[in-house]
């Protein structure tokens, strides 16, 4: 059987294959977890309550944007570097490493210092991410894993900033 026809989404890359493999499966959980991290946004944007609806509501909502963005760029340098990317939301579940938050209530106090906690998170997961890419010396997801960083980090900002009581 040709190869072709074998691995019909084969795209050609200079990384080698055991490498580009490793930086895939970095990517593919990260990616897991920018969904994760995604829907958790929009969920606590839905059901923000208190008197800082407005704020943190738009916030919130600011913040899910750009998450959502960093998914495309993300899938996408998996399948520019030769090797396939999430397919479905059970393909996410099994991947994720931040967790869902289902409860009924969720106070906008606990929402904010758990949103925080999982940028930070994702943060920590980002970096060492980089250090299987530099491994396999994929330089342009190397910067791009600088870029998300720099949101995540931002992201944190911003609610650190919107928890202070005074
Ligand atoms: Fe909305």
């Amino acid at each position: 059987m040709p190869s072709s026809v074998a691995k019909p989404l084969h795209t050609p890359s200079d990384i080698t294959a055991s490498n580009a493999a490793h930086v895939a499966d970095a990517l593919n959980a990260i990616l897991a977890d920018t969904f994760a991290l995604y829907l958790k946004t929009k969920n606590f944007h839905w059901h923000m309550s208190g008197p800082h609806f407005r704020d943190y509501h738009l916030m919130l909502d600011d913040q899910a944007t750009q998450i959502l963005g960093v998914t495309d760029e993300i899938a996408e340098r998996v399948r520019k570097t030769g090797n396939t990317t999430l397919r479905s939301i059970g393909d996410i579940g099994r991947r994720q490493r931040i967790r869902d938050n289902d409860k009924e209530f969720v106070s906008a106090a606990d929402m904010i210092a758990e949103l925080r906690s999982d940028n930070l998170a994702l943060v920590e997961a980002l970096r060492e991410a980089k250090e299987i890419v530099d491994e396999a010396k994929d330089n342009a997801t190397s910067g791009m894993l600088d870029g998300w960083t720099d949101q995540a980090e931002e992201r944190a900002w911003f609610l650190f900033e919107a928890s202070r009581t005074g």
